[in-house]
């Protein structure tokens, strides 16, 4: 069986429909949306999506600087943020593409260490980013609630 081709390409004004679904989906705030694709569109904060026939169903971010110097540093430490997948398109690898675009794109900026965080309840996304050999290192507080953090170290190619 194939499978209709995915693109991944930088975030557009028009993918916002999408983005405030997948993120309606998830049960997350909508008013960054807005925020987000003007500073990926400004270069900073970069954003891409997943297309599936044309349809927006996927996004990821990096985010370059963090409060914690340990999540992200501005120079060889950044976050890969805000994954996220519609319900339609779930389980179909959109997700793990995502990452490894994401991871792909950091290091082509010169990061060397990855971060990420989620809720320790996130079942689905802690067995996609283990699975893409990221390891649990610490737990913090957020404006959102209790995180779990975890990184890798980019292989340098
Ligand atoms: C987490 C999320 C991004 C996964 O996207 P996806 O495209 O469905 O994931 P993939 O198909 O790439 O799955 C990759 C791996 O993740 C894990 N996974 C994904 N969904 C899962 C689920 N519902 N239950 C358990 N494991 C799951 C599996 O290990 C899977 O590998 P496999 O299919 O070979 O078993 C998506 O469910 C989502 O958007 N959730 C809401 C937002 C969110 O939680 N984002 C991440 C936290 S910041």
């Amino acid at each position: 069986m194939s499978s209709p081709p995915l693109t991944i390409r930088p975030v557009r004004p028009d993918d916002a429909p999408a983005l405030r679904q997948m993120r309606e989906e998830a049960g997350w705030d909508l008013d960054k949306v807005p925020a987000w694709i003007a500073a990926s569109l400004a270069g900073e904060r970069p954003t891409w999506v997943a297309a599936l026939d044309g349809a927006t169903v996927g996004m990821v971010s990096i985010e370059l600087i963090d409060p914690d110097p340990e999540v992200a540093n501005g120079e060889d430490v950044a976050v890969v943020a805000s994954l996220s997948v519609l319900m339609s398109a779930a389980r179909r690898g959109i997700g793990r593409t995502l990452t490894v675009f994401a991871e792909e794109q950091a290091r082509a900026r010169g990061v060397r260490v990855l971060t990420l965080n989620t809720r320790p309840t996130n079942a689905a996304a802690l067995a996609l980013y283990e699975g893409l050999g990221y390891r649990r290192w610490k737990q913090q507080e957020r404006s959102w609630g209790l995180a779990v953090f975890l990184r890798k170290t980019l292989a340098q190619g």
